[in-house]
Order: structure tokens, then sequence, then C-alpha cells
């Protein structure tokens, strides 16, 4: 999330062109990690000013109206439009660790937690417990250092409280992505509500003081708080690797042999329907002969929410349920399945799904529910 942020953030907020072609001379000084806000750019030995990633800030600034103006090459080739102000603005929405970027607008945490009990307390639980399988928001704090192998069982609850680094960037977030049925609905001051309930569910402690109720969340608390994993992430040695193996470059595996048992994506403690499911497919695929893959996919991708009957799902087994389900003509109802209907994502949030394994699944679940 946070990488992926970054370079959006590089993106959208400067029409600079930057070229990482410098990098590779690892002559990038770090940015200090102990300064906060640790500072969008630094400068490497020549003087020239990098992104925090050492990605190089071009000196001579090519603006977007002036590509389209050619006058690098001389020619006016004419194509495109230039970028206004309002395009711009619109697609400028992204907000830094140090909180540039934060909107106008405010609310109390009392307010907030009313609009996260109504907008995701039907996933994330009342207090951020999750539900299901979906996301825990708060709590874990001191998890970081369990595994599950060691003893510590669960391993690490990545959390705004216990893994994240920066809370600001959560604004941009919940607002653009959450929530999952709705994203961008929400008010900047609705958003600003609920990260200030966030925060009380976290514990944390703003200039020494707790969060209370009646405290008004807006830009400038946001930038006011500091989470206890700030320090918990490098940001000087970018350049340097995770691994140090080396390249094969004879008597080497022939790839098109290797299996690949499971990829793990544990950014968040997301399990199925939306994080390992979207490897159901493998899975089911090797089902498939067995005539299971209704059943594989519907454990590893629907289940998530079908199971209890989440945000208006017809529960599985459930025959009442499923009764409106049934007047419909089953090409609807696969056409829902299919391409979203409601709160119900498109292929219930995994777009690796064949559409015939969807209608498979969507069959299995008539069979069990009537
Ligand atoms: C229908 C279920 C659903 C609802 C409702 C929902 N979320 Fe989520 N939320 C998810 C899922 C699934 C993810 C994981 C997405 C991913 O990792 O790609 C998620 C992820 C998140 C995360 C990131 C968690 C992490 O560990 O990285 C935050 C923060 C969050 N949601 C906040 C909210 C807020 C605030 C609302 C209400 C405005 C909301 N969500 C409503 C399902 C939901
Ligand atoms: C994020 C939660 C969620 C997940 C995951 C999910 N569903 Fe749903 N599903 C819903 C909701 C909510 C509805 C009710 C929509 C409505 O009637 O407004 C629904 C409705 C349906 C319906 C009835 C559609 C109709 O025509 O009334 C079918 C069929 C269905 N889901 C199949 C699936 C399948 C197959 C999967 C897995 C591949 C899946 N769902 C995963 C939330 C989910």
């Amino acid at each position: 999330m946070y990488m992926s942020m970054r370079n959006l953030t590089l993106l959208a907020s400067s029409i600079v062109i930057v070229t990482n072609l410098g990098a590779a001379k690892l002559n990038y000084t770090p940015a200090n990690p102990d300064k906060y806000p640790y500072p969008s750019t630094a400068k490497d030995k020549q003087g020239n000013t990098t992104n925090v990633d050492g990605a190089k800030i071009r000196k001579n600034v090519i603006t977007v109206k002036e590509v389209y103006k050619s006058q690098i090459s001389g020619k006016n080739h004419n194509f495109g439009v230039p970028a206004t102000k309002a395009t711009l603005k619109a697609w400028n929405t992204d907000v830094r660790p140090d909180g540039k970027g934060l909107p106008n607008g405010k609310m109390t945490v009392e307010e907030g937690a009313k609009v996260f009990s109504a907008k995701c307390a039907t996933c994330h639980g009342d207090f951020g417990e999750g539900v299901d399988r979906f996301p825990v928001l708060a709590g874990g704090i001191g998890t970081l250092k369990l595994h599950p192998k060691t003893g510590g069982d669960p391993g690490p609850l990545k959390t705004i409280g216990s893994y994240a680094p920066y809370i600001a960037p959560f604004f941009w977030y919940i607002q653009t992505a959450m929530p999952l049925s709705a994203p961008k609905s929400l008010s900047n001051s609705q958003v600003y509500g609920i990260l200030g309930y966030l925060l009380q569910l976290n514990e944390i402690q703003v200039n020494g003081k707790d969060i209370e109720d009646d405290t008004v969340i807006d830009r400038k608390f946001i930038k006011s708080v500091h989470l206890p994993n700030e320090k918990g992430f490098e940001y000087n040695n970018l350049r340097k690797p995770d691994t140090h193996n080396t390249r094969c470059m004879k008597n080497c595996i022939d790839p098109s042999k290797m299996t690949i048992m499971h990829i793990k994506t544990d950014a968040t403690q997301v399990k199925p329907p939306f994080g390992d499911g979207r490897y159901s497919f493998n899975d089911a695929k090797k089902k498939e002969s067995a005539g299971e893959i209704g059943k594989t996919i519907y454990e590893n991708t629907c289940a998530g929410c079908h199971d209890s009957g989440i945000a208006g799902a017809p529960k599985f087994g459930d025959k009442a349920d499923w009764a409106h389900v049934r007047e419909e003509n089953l090409k609807d109802v696969f056409n829902h399945a299919i391409n979203g209907f409601n709160a119900m994502p498109p292929k219930g949030g995994d777009m690796s799904l064949k559409d015939e394994d969807v209608k498979s699944t969507v069959k299995y679940m008539l069979e069990k529910s009537k």
C-alpha cells in the first residue's frame, strides 16, 4: 500500500518528469528517517534533488504543456490536449504521510463512530475487530514480532495501531476504496470522523492525551498524530535488496518444471474471499475433475459474505433468502454474479474467475439453498 501510494504521489502531485536512471550509480544520500515528516526529496552527491525513493528530478523540467507543444522536437504534432487545472485537481487526491493533500472538513469522533457503524461495521465489526474474514482494523499492538510457526499464534496483526507508520494516507485509502461496495461515497468530513474513531479504537494518544468522543478531527489534528510504528519502516535504504540471492547463470532449474505452490499476499490479514481467494481458481482447477468447482470457489471466494449474509447477501443454505433470486431469470442471476449487483461485487471480487466457473458456483449455491 505504501509503496504504491508513494508512486502515485509522484505522478499526481507534480508535473515534472522524473527519471530513475541515476539510481544505478548508488550515489543517493538517504533521507533522515528520524526527521518527521520525512522529507519527500533529498540531495544526491552531485547536489541534484532526488525523490525519496532515489529517483532523480531532472533539472530542466518539462511541463505537460510543453510536451503538448512539442518544444523538445520543435515540431508540432498536435496530439492530445493539455490537462486543465480542473482535471489535475480532480486527479490529484492523494494524501501524503506528512498530511499534504488533506482536504477541508471536520467531524467529532462520536459522529465518526456512527458513520463507521452504518457504513463499515458489517465487514470490519463495530469495534474494528473484523467480521468473519474481513480485515481487523484495531488492536494487535506488540504483535509484529509474533510468528505462528514459532508459537506466536496467530502472528502479526497489522492494524493502524500495530503496523501502519502514518495515519494521513488512510484518509486517501478510505475515501478512494471504502466502503467496499460504494467507494468514493463518503464526504471529507465523514472520513475525518471515521479516522478519529479508528484512532480511538487503536488507543492512540495525541500529544499525550486520549482521543475523546467529542474530539474534533480535521486536517490539523491528523497532522499531529504519531503512530506507534512510525519508526518501524526504513526509508533510507530502498536501494538495498531484501535478499542477497545471486542470479543463476548455469545448470539452472527449468522454470517450466517449477510449480508455484502458494503466493501469500499478507499485507493485510485478509483471508478469502479477498486475499487468498485470488488463488482459488488454481485450487478449483485441481478439483474440477471431481465436479467440485462450485463448492471450492464458493468456499474460497463467496463464503465470506454468503455464509453469514453480510451486507444483505442471501445466506447460503437459507431457502427463504434465496426465494426472490429463484424468481428471477437464471440468466439475470448469472449476470448479477458475474458483473456485480448492488453490494454484490463482480465475481465476488475475484476477477480471475472464469464466467463459466462463476456460473457453476451460482448453480451450487442455488442447489444447496432450496
Ligand atoms: C463489504 C465489506 C466492506 C465494507 C462495508 C468496508 N470494508 Fe474496508 N475492507 C474490506 C476489504 C475486503 C478490505 C481489504 C481490501 C484489500 O486488501 O484489497 C478492506 C480494507 C480496509 C482497510 C485497510 C486495512 C488494511 O489492513 O490494510 C481500511 C482502513 C478499511 N477497509 C476501512 C473501511 C472503512 C472506514 C469502511 C467504511 C466507510 C469500510 N472499510 C467498509 C471490506 C469492507
Ligand atoms: C462482499 C460480499 C460478497 C461476496 C464476496 C459475494 N457476494 Fe454474492 N451477494 C452479495 C450481496 C450483498 C448480494 C445481494 C445483492 C442484492 O440483492 O442487492 C449478493 C447476491 C448474490 C446473488 C443473487 C443475485 C440476484 O440476482 O439476486 C448471487 C447468485 C451471488 N451473490 C453469487 C455470488 C458468488 C457466486 C460469489 C463468489 C464468486 C459471491 N456472490 C460473492 C455479496 C457478496
